[in-house]
């Protein structure tokens, strides 16, 4: 619910646990006094009056004593008597950088309003608070966006900025969210690492200075989720209060946390400034991406379950949204590119008999690719590999009974390939320099539309003659020496940001005509895996790193962001293609059971035993699918800090449960281990499916279900649980 006081000022938004709240001062100045804990009534007014402390700044409007720098600002500008970090950058015409918006407006709708050309939650039944500032001197309108859902807390935050000038406004920075805290008492948590090695969960103090977390690279990256939370220092899963924004975006992002002299926080998240400089000409407006704020009282668990629910219920769209999703087998660990129609044909074979549903042809299916050096951009079949073309082969894989995926890299070129021969100047970067190779290939200029017309017809024309019912679409290096000869010379401060708009112009039309087509979003893994491609894409291939031990922190950190269902998860072969570890095809296949499961490696170099496993795995992934894709997810340990990870999926109508556990080394000695379970109902009585025993809800969650004797590494057990 949002309400406003008119006589206060006070503007409340509030939704189950969570409220949100502004004033709009008489000065015209926005002033943020809560977000956190519901309140029943947010008449705050006598806060601005009790802030005493802090001297040495100036006074505003000629006011004695009325200093904005002491005051919690909304949305803080730069060019006043707050010299705090801001929360965006005009430069005027002039040379001017100062800014001075003030309160104008408000307006409240019933609906959750998106950016127009950006992807962000769709809830008719939600409702948006718009507030309307002004620059008088530079006459720049300013929008402030605070959305509600009609299902959880989580709030929608964005900004537009509309030039009302006959002059031309450089936005240089402009954030989506900024929140300030009075209490410092809270650390810092991200979500950070590199290729192969994505979303580590990081927990670090404050002091005085700022920490910022933020993508330079084109995409959201490998290096850091566009997130960043405040919690208490002793935060666990089900304990502390957390603060999290997340950023709708797949771009550079930049988030940060300051700690100021006079002991408050600031928190923002938003496009990152770095390259940044957009030039508003009169009369345009831009829109900053969508940022998705959470507050949860009771720990990690809490927020997670927030983002997760509210991004299944309204980012992800489409035919899958609630879908199973199918259980696939992937062609890349298995041939990488020796491809082989043949063989191809005998691995499907063999994958149906095991019970696979999807087969997916990764790289190396087109045009003369045999490595990574040639032919992206060539969108044609290689017709040594699959003589007969690449809808013929389609066809025989659906033949036997499999659906059929197909693997591109749209946004790529190779300087070997037809493309690049025919459109040099279609490659993104400045020209007038020596570009960078990586994985021997460029990126495509996507601020151009001829290029996008291109890719969108290319691509639309491919899925149709092969039939496709899912597309993993990859993306495999950053943007570097970042230019675009389409541009004019004043727009190269705007790449980053046109490209990525670019990118949703193209995938928002490819996926629009394909409403049956499952998409899978890849960037070397999960180097794109945010909520702008999540809108677009309901599920992402999670790392390139498919060892199941790595993958335990790997899938942890990202499943406290992100749905099940959207986790791509595989079991691949041992000794591990990445690190060189042997594991059981056991634990690879419990791990690989807590998200979208499939396989990638060769099964026809499988012994019968290990097929006869593969094959009841899946017969038991197809009973627990619908837990583990909707349900809700509990950690039970985390491998960050024990030698065992354990997790619990609980169905949606909490009958079924699914336990699984995972511990790393074995060590000799020890005592006998249980493992208590969480998030059952303590009056019900459970049934131990593979056991036939029965255990009350209560026990199990005091005393705990028996870990067997390890006498393994990587060792793993999982239950299956009913209630009666
Ligand atoms: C990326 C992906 C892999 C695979 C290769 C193909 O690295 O993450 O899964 O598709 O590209 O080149």
């Amino acid at each position: 619910m949002i309400t406003f006081n008119q006589k206060t000022g006070i503007f409340h938004l509030s939704a189950q646990n969570m409220s949100y709240v502004m004033q709009a001062l008489p000065s015209g100045h926005l002033i943020h006094l809560h977000w956190g804990k519901k309140l029943k009534n947010a008449a705050l007014d006598y806060v601005i009056d009790e802030i005493k402390r802090a001297s040495y700044i100036a006074d505003t409007d000629g006011i004695k004593e009325f200093k904005l720098e002491r005051l919690p600002i909304e949305y803080p500008a730069y060019g006043n008597s707050d010299l705090r970090t801001p929360a965006f950058s005009l430069i005027h015409e002039d040379g001017s950088n100062l800014s001075d918006f003030r309160f104008i407006s408000y307006e409240i709708v019933d609906n959750l309003l998106k950016p127009k050309s950006l992807p962000s939650l769709i809830d008719e039944k939600g409702e948006t608070l718009i507030i309307t500032l002004f620059d008088k001197v530079k006459e720049i309108e300013m929008k402030q966006y605070y959305g509600l859902n009609s299902k959880t807390a989580a709030l929608i935050r964005f900004v537009t900025v509309k030039n009302k000038s006959n002059k031309i406004t450089k936005i240089e920075a402009l954030n989506s969210a900024c929140v300030h805290f009075e209490d410092t008492n809270k650390e810092l948590l991200h979500f950070s690492g590199a290729w192969a090695r994505e979303a580590h969960r990081q927990q670090n103090s404050l002091t005085q200075n700022s920490q910022v977390i933020e993508s330079r690279r084109g995409q959201s990256g490998h290096e850091h989720q566009p997130f960043i939370a405040l919690v208490d220092s002793l935060v666990t899963e089900t304990t502390g209060s957390v603060h999290a924004m997340s950023l709708i975006y797949s771009g550079d992002f930049k988030a940060s946390v300051t700690t100021e002299m006079h002991d408050a926080l600031r928190l923002q998240i938003g496009l990152n400034d770095y390259q940044l400089s957009w030039n508003l000409l009169p009369n345009e407006e831009f829109e900053a991406p969508a940022a998705m704020l959470v507050y949860a009282e009771n720990g990690l668990r809490e927020m997670s379950q927030e983002f997760k629910t509210t991004y299944q219920n309204f980012l992800v769209r489409g035919k899958y949204k609630w879908q199973k999703r199918p259980i696939l087998i992937n062609s890349w660990e298995a041939f990488y590119f020796n491809l082989e129609e043949e063989r191809l044909l005998k691995f499907a074979e063999e994958s149906v008999n095991l019970g696979v549903e999807l087969f997916v042809l990764d790289d190396g299916w087109f045009a003369k690719r045999d490595n990574a050096t040639s032919s992206l951009g060539d969108w044609n079949t290689n017709y040594k590999k699959f003589p007969n073309g690449l809808g013929s082969f389609s066809q025989k894989i659906k033949a036997l009974g499999l659906q059929f995926g197909l693997w591109v890299e749209p946004e790529m070129i190779n300087p070997d390939s037809q493309l690049y021969q025919e459109h040099p100047d279609w490659v993104l970067g400045d020209c007038s320099r020596n570009l960078s190779l990586s994985r021997e290939q460029y990126v495509l200029d996507l601020t151009n539309p001829e290029v996008r017309d291109y890719l969108v017809k290319t691509f639309i024309d491919i899925f149709n003659e092969s039939a496709v019912d899912y597309v993993k679409w990859d993306f495999n290096r950053s943007l570097t020496e970042v230019g675009s000869d389409y541009l004019d010379a004043s727009q190269q401060g705007e790449v980053f940001h046109r490209y990525i708009l670019g990118l949703y112009d193209i995938v928002e039309r490819i996926t629009a005509a394909f409403p049956d087509v499952l998409f899978e979003n890849c960037a070397g893994g999960g180097g794109r895996f945010d909520c702008g491609m999540t809108y677009y894409m309901p599920q992402t291939w999670t790392s390139d790193d498919t060892d199941a031990i790595e993958r335990l922190l790997i899938q942890e950190g990202t499943s406290y962001l992100y749905p099940s269902a959207s986790m791509g998860c595989h079991v691949s072969a041992s000794p591990n293609h990445q690190n060189g570890r042997l594991t059981s095809l056991k634990t690879r296949g419990v791990v690989a059971m807590q998200g979208n499961f499939g396989y990638e490696l060769d099964i026809l170099k499988l012994s019968k035993e290990e097929k006869c496993e593969i094959k009841n795995q899946i017969a038991l992934y197809k009973e627990i699918r619908q837990t583990v894709q909707f349900g809700e997810l509990f950690n039970l340990s985390t491998a960050q800090k024990d030698n065992a990870k354990a997790w619990l999926y609980r169905s949606q109508d909490s009958n079924e449960v699914v336990v699984s556990y995972v511990q790393i080394l074995s060590k000799a000695n020890t005592p006998s281990k249980r493992l208590r379970l969480s998030g059952l109902q303590a009056t019900a009585d459970y049934l131990l499916v593979d056991t036939g025993e029965i255990r009350s809800g209560d026990e199990l969650m005091a005393i705990g279900l028996a870990i067997d004797e390890v006498k393994e590494d990587f060792y793993s057990q999982m239950w299956r649980l009913k209630k009666c």
